[in-house]
C-alpha cells in the first residue's frame, strides 16, 4: 500500500473485532512514526498504550465518572468549542450522518448519548493510546502531535488495522492521569482507540465526505 492509497483508505472506525494484535507490530508502528515531523525536533509527544485489564480499568473510571455527572476537565480547549459559520455546519454534518448511519433521530437524546459514551469504551476496541504533551507546550506543538497521530494512523491502515482518533478522550482524565501513568507535567490531548476493524457493523457504514479542493486551497502564480 502506498501513502495514497493509505490516506484514502483510513477513515474513522467506530467498531473492532475482540481480535489481538500482534505486540510487536503496535511497537514497530509506534518506532516508524518517531520519524514524523517536529517543531525543532522537540517531539512532544508521550503516548500510553493500554490493552487487557489495564484499558478495562481506565474504561471503567472513566465511564463511571461521566455516569455520576463529573464534569470534563480538558486541559488543552476541546476543538469542537465554539465553532462558527462553515465549521459548525460540517460540525453538524458529521454527527448527523453518524446518527442517520445508526438510525437516531435527533430528537432521541437517550440514544444519542449512548452513542457519545460508545466513546469511553474505546468503541468496543482492544487498544487506547492516550497522548500527551508538557503543559507549558502552545499551537505549535499541536501541529507535532497532530503530524505524529497522522503517521500512526497510516501505518496502521497499511497493516490492515483501524483507529478512530478522539478529543473525548482528553474529557475525562483525573483516573486515566494516574493509572495510565501519564509524567505528571503532561496533559492528555486526544487518544486513539485502534484494532481489527469489524467492517460488518452498523456504525461503520458509513463515510463523511470533504469539502471542494478549492475551498480549503488557492494555488497563486
Ligand atoms: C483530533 C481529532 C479528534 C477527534 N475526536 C473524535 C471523538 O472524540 N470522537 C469521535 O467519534 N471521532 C473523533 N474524531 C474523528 C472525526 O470525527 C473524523 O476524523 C472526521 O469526521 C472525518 O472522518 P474520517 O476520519 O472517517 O475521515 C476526531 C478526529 C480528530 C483528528
Amino acid at each position: 500500500m502506498n501513502v495514497s492509497e493509505a490516506i484514502k483508505q483510513r477513515r474513522s472506525v467506530r467498531a473492532y473485532l475482540d481480535k489481538p494484535v500482534d505486540p510487536d507490530l503496535i511497537k514497530t508502528i509506534f518506532l516508524q512514526a518517531q520519524d514524523s515531523a517536529s517543531n525543532c525536533n522537540t517531539q512532544p509527544w508521550h503516548v500510553v498504550v493500554v490493552s487487557g485489564a489495564v484499558r478495562d480499568k481506565i474504561e471503567q473510571a472513566m465511564v463511571s465518572d461521566i455516569m455520576s455527572g463529573k464534569e470534563p476537565t480538558p486541559y488543552f480547549t476541546p476543538g469542537d468549542q465554539g465553532l462558527k459559520d462553515e465549521y459548525r455546519k460540517r460540525q453538524i454534518a458529521c454527527a448527523i450522518s453518524l446518527y442517520d448511519a445508526m438510525d437516531i433521530k435527533y430528537e432521541e437524546k437517550d440514544k444519542r448519548q449512548q452513542l457519545m459514551l460508545r466513546n469511553w469504551q474505546f468503541f468496543g476496541a482492544p487498544y487506547a493510546a492516550f497522548f500527551s504533551m508538557p503543559k507549558t507546550m502552545s499551537e505549535i506543538n499541536a501541529v507535532d502531535m497532530g503530524i505524529y497521530l497522522q503517521s500512526i494512523m497510516l501505518l496502521l491502515t497499511e497493516n490492515g488495522l483501524a483507529s478512530c482518533p478522539q478529543g473525548a478522550l482528553a474529557m475525562y482524565t483525573d483516573a486515566v492521569q494516574e493509572m495510565a501513568n501519564i509524567p505528571e507535567n503532561h496533559a492528555i490531548m486526544f487518544g486513539l482507540s485502534f484494532g481489527y476493524p469489524d467492517e460488518q457493523n452498523q456504525i461503520n457504514q458509513f463515510e463523511v465526505g470533504r469539502e471542494e479542493l478549492s475551498q480549503c486551497v488557492e494555488f497563486l502564480a
